[in-house]
């Protein structure tokens, strides 16, 4: 049965309104339909549902809705019910194919989400039943309702926290967080220039810049309700909102006189976007680019370059953990402890820390 992806989401009450897949019941067939994707080499003792793809193309043309097997909780695995899985941009690429890094055929889709631990094999030392995880990289497989996944595979969360944050915090806060501690030496006045400045990882910029004392200036496409949008994003700590238009008019001239030119770009969108950001850095400062939604290649004024010196560099958050994977778990149970201690927390998910380095950049940023 062909499943359209958009019939299995529903849509969260953020400002940037992502989509989650919703599969949250788990119906215990005793016959599987497919036999491949789980991580155990154990007996298949009962199915569960999920969002599966033969071959890449158009995500409603591609994703079927099928039983899967789940296999006998092995002795360092976990059996895990998945409770909410959002469906993000790079998935939908993962599915076209488009993607650099593609999945072996048939793969489930999914590749972010907070599940709760069901069943814990007998040398599983670090979780127990009832425990939230989040998957520690990208590739699980997550638009499914059950999965049984290898202890090292995972990393647990607190369950107290509201679920969409859980199913979307190992992706976009975490990006927000590297490119604002990376690429330029950030301090309280500072300014940061971004597009898609609505999009998942945009409201965590603004976030976590406004928890440091850094101005945001905040570009989104123009809309019928762009005032309600800008003024829910100044809701959550944004400095200014901007059309897009707005980058190329004289009113920028006046906003520098408030705020300081920005020392660092995020580029999200790619084409004139980009261009027109980097028109705007100061001399020296960076453009990191992390996505392209427009489609369109980014432009560099040759002057940029020259007269300005400005560093043009890009960011991938599936890189930087695997280059940053040893002792993550262990920073992670470290860092979460003190910030609950300290009542330190960020607005947007305090659980970024799991990518803060040392736990002085914590102390500064949670401010
Ligand atoms: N490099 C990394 O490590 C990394 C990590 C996370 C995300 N990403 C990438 O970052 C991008 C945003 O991801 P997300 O999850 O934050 O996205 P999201 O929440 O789904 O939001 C998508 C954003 O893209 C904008 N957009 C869509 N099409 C556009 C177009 N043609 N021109 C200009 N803007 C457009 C949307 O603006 P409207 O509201 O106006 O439609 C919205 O702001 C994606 O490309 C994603 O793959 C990269």
């Amino acid at each position: 049965m062909g499943l359209p992806v958009l019939s299995a989401i529903f849509r969260s009450r953020v400002v940037c309104q992502r989509g989650f897949v919703a599969l949250l019941n788990c119906p215990k067939h005793m016959k599987a339909s497919v036999s491949l994707f789980s991580h155990s080499a154990g007996r298949c003792t009962q199915t569960c549902q999920a969002l599966i793809y033969r071959k890449h193309g158009d995500p409603s043309g591609v994703v079927e809705l099928e039983d899967v097997p789940v296999h006998q909780t092995g002795a360092k695995e976990v059996l895990v019910k998945l409770l909410a899985s959002p469906i993000n941009p790079s998935d939908i690429n993962m599915i076209q194919g488009t993607y650099s890094i593609l999945p072996k055929l048939p793969a489930i889709g999914g590749n972010e989400g907070v599940a709760q631990v069901i069943e814990v094999g007998s040398q599983v030392k670090s979780l127990k039943a009832g425990d939230w995880v989040i998957p520690r990289d990208a590739g699980l497989g997550t638009w499914r309702t059950e999965a049984v996944l290898a202890e090292d595979d995972v990393i647990s969360v607190p369950n107290d926290i509201p679920l969409l944050s859980a199913a979307t915090l190992g992706v976009n806060p975490c990006t927000a967080i590297r490119m604002l501690s990376d690429f330029e030496d950030l301090k309280p006045g500072d300014s940061v220039i971004q597009n898609a400045a609505n999009s998942g990882v945009g409201q965590a910029v603004i976030q976590i810049a406004a928890a440091s004392g850094i101005n945001t200036i905040n570009v989104i496409r123009d809309r019928p309700d762009f005032t309600q949008l800008s003024d829910r994003l100044k809701a959550i700590g944004a400095s200014h909102v901007i059309k897009e238009e707005t980058l190329r008019r004289p009113e920028m001239k006046e906003l520098f006189k408030t705020c300081s030119k920005p020392k660092l770009a995020l580029n999200g969108v790619g084409g004139k976007s980009a261009t027109e950001l980097l028109r705007h850095l100061q001399v020296g400062g960076s453009m990191v680019t992390y996505g392209g939604m427009s489609k369109q290649p980014v432009t560099i004024p040759v002057s940029a370059l020259i007269f300005k010196d400005v560093k043009v560099r890009g960011f991938w958050v599936t890189q930087w953990k695997k280059d940053h994977s040893h002792g993550k778990q262990a920073y992670y149970l470290q860092c979460e402890k003190r910030v609950r201690v300290s009542q330190k927390i960020f607005k947007v998910c305090f659980l970024v820390v799991i990518f803060f380095p040392r736990w002085e950049d914590i102390q500064s940023h949670a401010g």
